[in-house]
């Protein structure tokens, strides 16, 4: 899809016209923007139908978003047939505003032999599917050149259903500024990066200071615990430093302009438990997944509200998942902080008490949550792979006045 590029405080009107032949929605990933423009399954757009949506974009909402659709039941394949987009909604006041930007929205395609987008296997619906080809922008390894000691800002997305992404990068330090739509409060070197489905990063990459140098973005093998072989790993994107003159070196700021953190001591006042385990019990993998995919052991019912909280109220929960394989949990229309784990790596994670909108959670994995919700309406929390969300591992948030 288009890209959309926006300034904070900018009000934003998309006509979105229905012309799949399936009903579908959009929604605005991680934006916190009113529950009614959101895109939700409960509010389609019938096929044949438009409609508008229109939203503020809130002072602070600075970062990198994308969009996607959120039909009831057919998330999934309305996202590996192609449908997705970034949103960007930049800030008058960044202090990374000067830099070029390089855009990488990765996705991946399986074709059958006639060069069609094949159909889901069940091993697809119970793992999460991941296509054979993981490409960059819509194309296989791109290349391209960038003049020696450029500083860029790489806006990267996991737009994938199932494939999680384990970042690695040759050639210069990979320093994260930012998880999804949030600043950290101050860049970090990490020798990796995981993305799980759905997750941004933004890295700040400075290439090397004389010509013919590479650098190369890559993903690395991640066991995700799925009943499937670990994808191999494969490389991304490839630049190499031109000729060019270089150019003087940009200084990374010491310190981003991040949310300010929410209390801390909250009371823990909802416990979300993520299961697979009718895999197993069930017998088998795909169809008939009533039951095999569930928050609090319950499908999605849309009529249903799971949880009541009221908009405004810092909040801590607890989450943990029961499951077999990773589940990266997404709430709408907020961002939260993971503020612990039981998993022992955690206090070096770069994860931990930044805000972020997607968060992965390992088999036996145990972590809190701070949030807040400030604007009322019914928002979706689920599982981001979307197969599992597809099969019910969706809940609905009622957050009142
Ligand atoms: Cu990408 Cu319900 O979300
Ligand atoms: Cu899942």
């Amino acid at each position: 899809g288009p890209v959309i590029d926006a300034f904070e405080g900018d009000a934003v009107r998309i006509t979105f016209n229905n012309n799949l032949g399936q009903d579908t929605t959009v929604h605005w990933h991680g934006l916190p923007i009113p529950a009614d423009q959101d895109g939700n399954p409960m509010d389609p757009v019938p096929t044949g139908m438009s409609r508008d949506y229109a939203f503020t974009l809130p002072v602070g909402s600075a970062g990198t978003y994308w969009y996607h659709p959120h039909p009831h039941g057919n998330t999934h394949e309305q996202v590996y047939r192609g449908l997705a987009g970034i949103f960007i909604v930049r800030s008058r006041t960044d202090p990374l505003g000067t830099l070029p930007e390089r855009l990488v929205f990765i996705t991946d395609l399986r074709l059958d032999s006639n060069g069609q987008i094949a159909a889901d296997t069940a091993a697809d619906l119970a793992n999460g599917r991941e296509g054979d080809q993981v490409m960059v922008n819509g194309a296989f390894q791109p290349v391209d050149a960038i003049a020696p000691g450029t500083t860029e800002r790489w806006r990267i997305f996991d737009a994938t259903n199932g494939r999680y992404t384990r970042l690695v990068l040759d050639g210069a330090p990979m320093v994260v500024a930012a998880l999804d739509g949030c600043a950290l409060a101050s860049p970090i070197t990490v020798p990796e990066l995981l993305l799980a489905p759905g997750q941004r990063a933004e890295l700040l990459v400075r290439a090397p200071a004389t010509a013919n140098q590479k650098l190369v973005l890559r993903t690395v093998g991640y066991d995700r615990g799925a009943m499937v072989p670990i994808s191999p790993a494969v490389k991304l994107l490839e630049i190499s430093t031109s000729s060019a003159g270089a150019i003087a070196p940009f200084a990374i700021p010491l310190t981003l302009p991040a949310l300010p953190a929410l209390p801390e001591n909250l009371a823990v006042t909802q416990t979300i438990v993520l299961s697979d385990m009718g895999m197993v019990m069930g017998g088998g993998m795909g169809g008939g997944a009533n039951g095999r995919f569930t928050i609090n052991g319950k499908v999605f019912d849309p009529a249903r509200d799971d949880i009541t909280i009221k908009a405004g109220a810092a909040q801590e929960w607890l989450v943990r998942n029961d499951g077999m394989m990773d589940h990266p949990l997404h709430i709408h229309g907020t961002t939260f902080q993971l503020v612990a784990s039981n998993r022992a790596n955690i206090a070096s994670d770069p994860r931990l008490n930044a805000f972020m909108d997607i968060v992965n959670l390992k088999s036996g994995e145990q972590i809190r949550i701070r949030l807040r919700i400030d604007t009322p309406g019914r928002r979706m929390f689920h599982c981001h792979i979307l197969e599992h969300e597809a099969q019910g591992m969706m809940g609905v948030i009622n957050v009142t006045l």
